[in-house]
């Protein structure tokens, strides 16, 4: 295993357990929504904006308790995100991390509820004072989660995918595909890079290096998604594959083709390792993220 691939697995079982130990327990009939939360997000998953926020925490020293508070909020908030995105009513799929989607486990309405049960706790989470002694940083991270899961990110990423869905493939240019990618994956994954730098109440010079390294690791990232479902297996991604093609939807790999958007990919995520040259050999990790996320076969 390298190095990213020891600390990768390490961090994904300390989220697993923390995952789980931030969930309050209930009984009565009203259990089941916890059972569906713990099925959507303790049913494996790559973890790796947790990764990404313990890691550019460590770049300023932050105690390794508080960061990964903010890791499972935001796992919270990717595992509701994926629940919902698998919906009959948004990609109808019945295939995720290598088992049945939540609603099919489940049902249709639990799985709603089980998304939003998670998308709410994220933020009790962020604002209990063990995240932080100084209310203000609990403040701005509720801020800035609230800003990349909402309408200006993640949630309007995924109206504007189904909107795009609707227009076909050839009716996005690259630059609008962009753009749909920076705000549905994008937006989270600057708030993880951004999280560590807001906890660590670092310049803003460090915070806009993390932000801009976050923007192409992103999409770099997403590109990889993409490629995956036009490339990988169903066995070995853990997810139905061909559903962007089958849908018509533009992408990348539609636009530059396979080789071309893995071109692309490499390109993005050498440009995003040029953003952590002001950390020296603390950007190390971060810099292995990028390059892993291209390469990746999950
Ligand atoms: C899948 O994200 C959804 C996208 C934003 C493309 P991941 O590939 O990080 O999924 P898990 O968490 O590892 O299952
Ligand atoms: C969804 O994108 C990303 C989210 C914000 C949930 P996709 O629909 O491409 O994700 P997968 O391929 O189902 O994981
Ligand atoms: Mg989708
Ligand atoms: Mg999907
Ligand atoms: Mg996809």
């Amino acid at each position: 295993m390298t190095a990213l691939e020891t600390a990768l697995a390490a961090t994904a079982a300390e989220v697993n357990r923390t995952l789980d130990a931030l969930m309050p327990a209930m009984t009565g009939p009203e259990a089941r929504v916890r059972e569906a939360m713990a099925y959507g997000s303790l049913n494996g998953g790559k973890r790796l904006r947790p990764f990404l926020v313990v890691t550019s925490a460590d770049l300023f020293g932050v105690p390794r308790s508080r960061a990964m508070r903010v890791a499972i909020a935001l796992e919270y908030v990717h595992c509701y995100s994926l629940v919902h995105d698998d919906l009959p009513a948004m990609d109808d799929d019945d295939l995720r991390r290598g088992k049945p989607t939540t609603h099919i486990q489940f049902d249709e309405a639990t799985a709603i509820l089980a998304g939003d049960g998670l998308l709410t706790l994220a933020f009790e989470v962020l604002a209990e004072p063990e995240t932080h002694d100084v209310a203000q940083v609990r403040t701005e991270l509720v801020l800035s989660l609230a800003r990349a899961a909402g309408m200006e990110g993640m949630v309007g990423g995924q109206m504007f995918d189904l909107q795009a869905e609707a227009l076909r493939t050839g009716s996005l240019d690259l630059d609008a595909i962009t753009r749909l990618q920076s705000m549905k994956t994008g937006a989270l994954f600057r708030f993880a890079c951004e999280s560590g730098a807001i906890l660590g109440q670092a310049p803003d010079s460090a915070r806009k290096a993390l932000r801009d390294y976050a923007r192409d690791m992103g999409l770099a990232f997403q590109i990889a998604d993409d490629l995956l479902d036009a490339e990988g297996t169903e066995e070995q991604v853990g997810k139905k594959v061909g559903k962007d093609a089958a849908a018509g939807k533009a992408t990348f790999v539609s636009i530059l083709g396979t080789d071309g958007a893995r071109r692309k990919a490499r390109e993005i995520s050498d440009r995003a390792v040029k953003h952590l040259d002001s950390f020296g050999k603390k950007g190390d990790l971060l810099a292995q993220v990028a390059r892993f996320v291209v390469d990746r076969r999950t």
